[in-house]
């Protein structure tokens, strides 16, 4: 069954679009679609923004991506002559936490939960809050109505979905027990502490114990500082989250014609249904073709063979072996390429209504705005 193709210009074009988020899995060119995209919309006269997580370096420069200071910069380079303008940023993940901190506290608060070594950590390595992080700015930089279209890049997480259950999973972790345990005492105050009964109050001394006396002070003063901004951050992640759900937003699963990238697109795709967020389609990236497909794998191979027996022989002429080694090579190619439509067609079967743009694997990385272009055109004009 043929897949139905994406209309990758339409969906730029339409002023409705306002977000369009690259999601799948890690590797399969999600930040690459996601330039691509925002490249051709600001060519085609958008006020574009690309929300990047973890541009490859020369790409990064390439778009002039140089200083991390977590607000979009103009991309020099761009054809602007159709009206749009191109933005783009590098989220910088523990910046927009501390900024939230700051915007959120009080000065003499925000500098003690900025200090705190809990939310040191948390705030540079706990799981999620890249996810959590990227969904904010995405929140920020809507809520600031510059632009008229979003492109998001997702963060580089093994799973896709990551990028939905994050920032709920580190809302259960900031309201968890263990959390809501260690703050007992500092919520609660003196007196409570004495009628606290024994067991509680072992509890507390073998924590202590545990984790030393420093560090679970650490941990309630950071708990109690920010529990009174928390509530901000969990309301303002469900509203990102609904604001995925509008139909301004269009969601892009990218994945490469692998087995395990194909999968983890099916698991997005059926989630995305479940949470009614719009899908507008499959960017299956990097497939292989070959220019000279006339030739079949089982062809190639045999001319491979008669060339190996020609030179086993012992007749005087040319030695065949390199011309073997290219016809092996365009066979195993054919292979590759036979096994990714497989997949593909495996993936449409089961989405039948799916719209698919598929990419070409190009012979280099993508590292500028000219491969960046050159992506942006391919996904466009997907042949019927
Ligand atoms: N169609 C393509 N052809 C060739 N290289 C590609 C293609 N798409 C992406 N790449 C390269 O693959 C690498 C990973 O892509 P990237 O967009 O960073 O993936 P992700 O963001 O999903 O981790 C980059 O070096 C990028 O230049
Ligand atoms: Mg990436």
């Amino acid at each position: 069954m043929a897949p139905v193709k994406l209309d990758m210009d339409r969906l730029i074009d339409d002023r409705r679009t306002r977000i369009v988020v690259c999601c799948g899995s890690g590797g399969v060119g999600k930040t690459t679609a996601a330039a691509a995209i925002g490249l051709r919309a600001a060519e085609r006269g958008r006020q574009a923004c690309v929300l990047t997580v973890d541009p490859a370096r020369r790409l990064a420069q390439s778009m002039g991506l140089t200083s991390l200071d977590n607000t979009p910069r103009r991309v020099d380079g761009v054809d602007t002559s159709g009206g749009g303008s191109l933005h783009a940023m590098m989220l910088d993940m523990k910046r927009t936490f501390d900024e939230i901190v700051e915007a959120h506290a009080d000065p003499d608060r925000a500098a003690q939960i900025l200090a705190n070594p809990f939310y040191q950590s948390l705030s540079s390595s706990f799981a999620g809050t890249q996810e959590y992080m990227a969904m904010e700015k995405l929140g920020q930089l809507r809520h600031a109505d510059e632009w008229d279209l979003i492109v998001v890049d997702t963060p580089p997480s093994r799973s896709a979905l990551d990028f939905l259950d994050a920032p709920q999973r580190l809302g259960r972790f900031l309201d968890g027990r263990l959390i809501r345990l260690l703050t007992v005492p500092a919520r609660a105050g003196m007196s409570y502490m004495k009628v606290l009964n024994a067991g509680f109050a072992m509890m507390t001394s073998a924590l202590t114990k545990i984790l030393g006396a420093q560090v679970l002070k650490d941990a309630q003063t950071f708990v109690t500082a920010f529990d009174t901004m928390f509530g901000g951050f969990r309301e303002r992640a469900e509203a990102t989250y609904r604001l995925l759900q509008t139909p301004g937003t269009a969601f892009l699963v990218v994945a490469a014609p692998e087995p395990d990238a194909l999968r983890e697109a099916s698991y997005f795709v059926e989630r995305l249904d479940a949470e009614r967020m719009p899908l507008a389609g499959l960017i299956l990236n990097r497939v292989h073709v070959s220019p000279a497909a006339r030739l079949s794998a089982a062809r190639s191979l045999a001319a491979a063979e008669a060339l190996d027996v020609h030179d086993q022989g012992d007749s005087p002429g040319p030695r065949y072996g390199l011309a073997a080694g290219v016809l092996r090579m365009h066979a195993e190619r054919m292979n590759l390429g036979k096994r990714e439509r497989r997949l593909a067609e495996h993936f449409t079967s089961a989405h039948p209504a799916i719209p698919v743009a598929e990419v070409v694997a190009q012979p280099e990385d993508v590292h500028d705005l000219d491969g960046l272009r050159v992506i942006g055109t391919i996904l466009s004009q997907q042949s019927p």
